[in-house]
């Protein structure tokens, strides 16, 4: 079971308890969308930052795939875990960040859930859409792709559902 994975490697449990949250928020995401793989984001979402067990750093997502693959995890739940930074990340991006030369933008309706679920958990609390802009245009230089791309997801998940 994931959580037992995530204790195995010394994930800190600030870390697992936000890992909760992120997979039930993902689940809450998911009930809006019949073609959702639920058992895929359960395992997404618990694994996502498995990898903080070894580094708090962007790399992360890279380290935890990593980890994931060890235990035998297939491509979608590490194109999940690898995929779920902030809205994603572009190749051109990933080349000034100094990661692998590739695309880490969701792709999948997994993915993209997963991703966004975690944008809308900070710590274990749950926070709206305008907390995420404030912070990613604090912490993140030239963020406007970002936020375009985050209100891209947020209007295909969430506000596409709203009245
Ligand atoms: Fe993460």
């Amino acid at each position: 079971m994931e959580i037992e994975l995530l204790v195995q490697e010394e994930t800190p449990e600030n870390v697992i308890e936000h890992s909760k949250a992120v997979y039930k928020k993902a689940m809450e995401i998911a009930s809006h969308f019949d073609n959702a793989d639920k058992d895929l984001i359960r395992k997404g979402a618990l694994l996502h930052d498995i990898g903080r067990s070894r580094t708090h750093g962007i790399t992360h997502a890279i380290e935890g795939v990593e980890i994931a693959r060890k235990y035998g995890y297939d491509e979608d739940v590490l194109n999940i875990i690898e995929r779920h930074i902030g809205a994603g990340i572009t190749e051109s991006e990933a080349k000034n960040l100094g990661l692998p030369v590739k695309s880490y933008v969701p792709q999948t309706l997994e993915e993209k859930i997963v991703a966004h679920a975690d944008n809308l958990i900070s710590g274990s609390e749950e926070v709206d859409i305008d907390f995420v802009i404030k912070k990613w245009k604090r912490r993140i230089k030239d963020s406007d792709d970002n936020i375009e791309r985050l209100l891209k997801l947020d209007e295909e998940l969430i506000k596409h559902f709203e009245e």
